[in-house]
């Protein structure tokens, strides 16, 4: 059987890897290893020479149950029995209505429209609501706003809402021009503030920035309560009601991109709901399998459905994909919402949630570490480091450690699946300080400073 380096050569000759400079992979003594991977259960990933890493993250904050959960192996195998794949246009099937219905009964919201990755699903939200306002003789509201920092995904179109420069310099002239307004990342509160201030102020620039550019914007979209990608920014909901009724002053949609944030991540089914509000289209992906296929889905309001709701062919949604509604993602959707059931999954994360928070109490308390914060099952510190490549060097022990922790520039996070154990959690925990220390080890003098920019996800 072919060991790590046969599928790490074969690998780099002939896969592209995502997010990646590909070089840092193929030095010797590479910057940044790449793992090869035979199988996963659980919280664990199994390389091929039988190591075994924690998945901290969840692979890129999919997976909420474990990998190779039995209860969804289980509906798959069973679904590939009866249905593989049909086309959604023209055609229906049981898990796409399925799904549809307990998404609408989850969010109140309805009319689920499928895509595949979250990208997806994010230009899905901004076609909808510009042609919305179109259908609505308004079509000069088909710009769109989004938050300092905030991240919708990679596609051009979702790009363009993306406020992270790594990801768009290279493709700034390939970009439509969408506005930022300043995020309401509590890690700004000045002495004596505390995370509604900064939100009451981030809202008022949003609110000053509607009033000046209503007319001509369809949508202004949001990671509820934590913009990931940017490094774990967390906000109070206090910005989301505000976000909501500063939309419905200035006619306005209020997207909510819950792809990162959403089923249980912050401690809440979906984030927006701890503010109490109703947005006009959420997004989900990641998670909504239990992170075992691509999946993503739109819903929205009655009033937005019912403006492409015509005689005329032109005014319908002409969005599609080929694997939109792909009844084996539909299927493991549903076990995943059952297991949120059957489990009492919320209820759970508060409690594996609180655990880990003292179990990683010691990182918490480590001298280097500002700003710690936690959102249900997020956790994030930022390091004060004067390595520019602090990422690369800590995920590299992270893994000698047993781990798969990838910081976020100077942001170092743990989003692990929920069912982590004690056990799992304590290896978890020691590891991840292990490896603070001995990344730290590698600082050659100069003076510790806080955070850098996105060098990776
Ligand atoms: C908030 C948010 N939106 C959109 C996306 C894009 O999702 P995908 O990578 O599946 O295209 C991500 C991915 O990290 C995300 O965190």
């Amino acid at each position: 059987m072919a060991l790590n380096d046969d599928w790490r050569r074969r690998s780099l000759a002939a896969v592209w890897h995502p997010c990646t400079q590909m070089k840092l992979h193929e030095a010797a003594g590479a910057a940044q290893p790449l793992v090869p991977i035979a199988r996963a259960e659980g919280v664990w990933l199994h390389d091929f020479e039988g190591r075994r890493i924690l998945d901290g993250i969840s692979s890129w904050w999919v997976n909420l149950f474990g990998h190779n959960h039995p209860a969804i192996r289980a509906a798959l195998v069973d679904q590939l029995h009866q249905l593989d794949h049909v086309m959604l246009a023209g055609f229906t099937h049981a898990p796409v209505v399925a799904l549809s219905e307990r998404l609408a009964d989850l969010t109140g919201l309805g009319h689920a429209f499928y895509g595949s990755d979250g990208a997806s699903a994010t230009e899905i939200a901004l076609k909808m609501s510009a042609h919305h306002w179109r259908n609505a003789g308004l079509p000069g509201k088909c710009r769109f706003v989004g938050v300092a920092g905030g991240y919708h995904g990679e596609t051009v179109g979702a790009l363009a809402v993306t406020d992270i420069a790594l990801f768009r310099e290279a493709y700034a002239p390939l970009l439509r021009l969408a506005a930022t307004v300043p995020s309401p990342d509590a890690r700004q509160a000045s002495p004596g503030e505390d995370a509604d201030a900064v939100a009451e102020r981030a809202a008022a620039a949003l609110g000053e920035w509607l009033a000046e550019h209503h007319d001509q914007t369809a949508a202004f979209i949001v990671e509820p309560l934590v913009q990931c990608a940017t490094g774990m920014a967390m906000h109070s909901p206090l910005y989301l009601r505000r976000a909501r009724e500063l939309c419905d002053r200035y006619q306005v949609h209020l997207v909510v991109d819950e792809i990162a944030v959403g089923f249980g991540r912050t401690g809440s089914m979906f984030a927006h709901q701890q503010a109490g509000i109703r947005p006009d289209f959420i997004c989900l992906s990641k998670g909504l399998t239990g992170g075992t296929l691509p999946l993503s889905a739109v819903l929205t309001t009655d009033a937005v459905y019912q403006a492409f709701y015509d005689d005329s062919v032109a005014r319908g949604f002409l969005h599609s994909h080929s694997y939109t509604g792909n009844p084996l993602a539909c299927r493991a959707a549903l076990a995943t919402l059952d297991l949120f059931e059957q489990t009492d999954a919320l209820s759970n994360n508060a409690v594996t949630a609180a655990r880990l928070a003292q179990q990683l109490a010691p990182l918490t308390a480590h001298p280097r570490v500002r700003h710690a914060r936690r959102q249900g099952m997020v956790f994030a510190w930022d390091i004060a480091s004067s390595l520019p490549d602090f990422s690369r060097r800590y995920a590299r022990h992270a893994l000698a450690q047993g781990l798969l922790l990838r910081p976020i520039g100077h942001t170092l996070y743990a989003m692990p699946p929920y069912v982590i154990s004690p056990e799992e959690g304590e290896h978890l925990a020691l590891g991840a300080l292990a490896a603070l220390q001995a990344t730290l080890a590698e600082e050659t003098g100069g003076a510790a400073r806080s955070t850098g920019g996105v060098d990776s996800v």
